[in-house]
């Protein structure tokens, strides 16, 4: 095996912070060439830091189109500061006009950490949506629904199996011969939970974003995989100009697509097809198409890139005027993790490592106080050399999750870094924080608790 190469593991425990490796090696991409409405703090401060295909859902955002959210939370342990990071991502786009479905993965969890579906439905009213409005997450705008009841998420995962296989899984995974089924079969229901809001039924198809951790996107790249291949056209930028668009045949639409059981091509199914690809690219407003049934392509010169995704939506709706799932690929985004408490990845199972949303004052002020700190070892050295905010808790947590007044956050930083602010000093600013933070988020919690059924879809009540 390549040395060199990094694996993301959603499962594991451990978790690379190598971010700029981690958007080389998985082709994501940052914001540099993105302008965003209305930033919050996570991405004014890089923390939220890169995306795939985000332009789309931007591009719906600003002309006024329907695009919705989507993300997941596994139902195991308690909520953190971490999971809310999810939240506050899922309440930005909330805030722009997306409609928002959020997957309780109480299936994944039973497969993968042996919860059972009732356990798992217990842990994810009371422990996630419970903090859902008090995190700003409005009710009537929120589908929460369990991937055990929704046949459709199921559905759509057992379908799209065909565009995948074992080798694939053992790639993005590392799944061997002894994994364990369920452990396989609980990707294929997340490709289902990322897929679903599409079609018809939960509201038709329309740019879908994914807001996520970096370690969920092993995910991504299956869903997305799975989604192209079961398109029917295939859109691409042609070698000389414009865009290229070819057939894709598959079982489905073989027979429509003009191949007949003897081999042969019935040239006149393809011309229809052919006539009905030219028909959408005038409708959406280009004239110049060289149509070639015979080559099998269509070459539209003067498209650009840019409306390289306007083409891909109309021909998606032709496949499904044709039969076929017509499904586009999930845009994403992902956040750094926050470090835990005590400098080790932050974990629900260990309770020192991270504060959690029903913590109470007094064990977050305890928690605080020992956290790992970046500050010299003695006061003298520390006025003398400063201290690295880089790598203190206390200012990370201010940064990630309680100050959220950018010019304020510059000044602790430097006052540190310069040695004026002192590492106790430091912690007692973030232990005021977070009080504030915290009395607040109980607050708001007690109001919004007689709304937590709200959140619930129909078919999950
Ligand atoms: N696998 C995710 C986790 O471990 C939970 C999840 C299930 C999810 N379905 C999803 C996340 C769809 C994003 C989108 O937390």
């Amino acid at each position: 095996m390549d040395v060199d190469k990094l694996s993301i593991d959603p499962w594991s425990s451990t978790q690379s912070t190598d971010y700029s490796r981690i958007i080389q090696q998985f082709g994501l991409s940052d914001f540099n060439n993105l302008s965003l409405p209305n930033p919050s703090h996570l991405h004014r401060r890089g923390i939220i830091f890169a995306h795939r295909d985000l332009d789309l859902v931007l591009d719906a955002q600003k002309t006024g189109e329907n695009f919705g959210v989507l993300t997941g939370l596994m139902p195991s342990g308690r909520m953190h500061l971490g999971h809310s990071m999810v939240i506050e991502q899922v309440k930005w786009f909330q805030n722009l006009g997306g409609d928002v479905t959020i997957a309780v993965a109480d299936l994944e969890s039973q497969a993968t950490r042996g919860i059972s579906l009732a356990k798992g439905r217990k842990i994810a009213l009371q422990e996630y949506v419970s903090n859902y409005a008090a995190l700003g997450l409005n009710p009537s705008l929120t589908n929460v629904y369990f991937q055990s009841s929704r046949a459709e998420v199921q559905r759509l995962g057992f379908q799209l199996g065909k565009r995948t296989n074992l080798s694939e899984f053992e790639s993005i995974y590392g799944f061997r011969g002894d994994t364990n089924l369920a452990h396989v079969q609980a990707p294929m229901v997340q490709v289902g939970d990322i897929l679903h809001p599409q079609i018809d039924e939960y509201g038709g198809l329309r740019p879908i974003v994914v807001p996520v951790g970096v370690d969920q996107d092993p995910h991504l790249r299956l869903t997305r995989g799975v989604a192209s291949k079961s398109n029917w056209f295939n859109i691409k930028t042609n070698t000389g100009r414009g865009i290229l668009i070819g057939l894709s045949v598959h079982d489905d639409n073989a027979e429509l697509f003009g191949q007949q059981p003897n081999g042969r091509i019935d040239k006149s199914k393809v011309g229809e097809i052919f006539a009905k690809v030219v028909k959408r690219l005038t409708e959406i407003g280009f004239s110049d198409i060289n149509s070639n049934p015979k080559q099998g392509t269509v070459i539209v010169p003067s498209a650009t890139k840019r409306d390289m995704n306007k083409i891909r939506i109309e021909l998606l709706k032709l496949e499904r005027s044709l039969g076929g799932m017509g499904l586009l690929t999930p845009s994403s985004t992902y956040h750094h993790f926050a470090v835990g408490l005590t400098g080790q990845k932050m974990s629900s199972s260990k309770p020192k490592t991270t504060i959690f949303l029903d913590d109470d004052i007094q064990t977050i002020t305890k928690k605080i106080k020992k956290a790992y700190s970046g500050g010299q070892s003695t006061i003298e050295e520390h006025r003398r050399l400063g201290g690295n905010p880089d790598i203190d808790v206390a200012y990370q947590y201010m940064m990630y999750f309680f100050e959220h007044d950018d010019k304020h956050l510059a000044e602790i930083n430097s006052d540190y870094r310069n040695g004026k602010l002192l590492a106790g000093e430091m912690k007692q600013l973030c232990i005021d924080k977070a009080t504030e933070w915290m009395e607040n988020h109980i607050e708001l919690r007690d109001q919004s608790q007689h709304l937590v059924d709200d959140f619930l879809a129909d078919d999950s009540k």
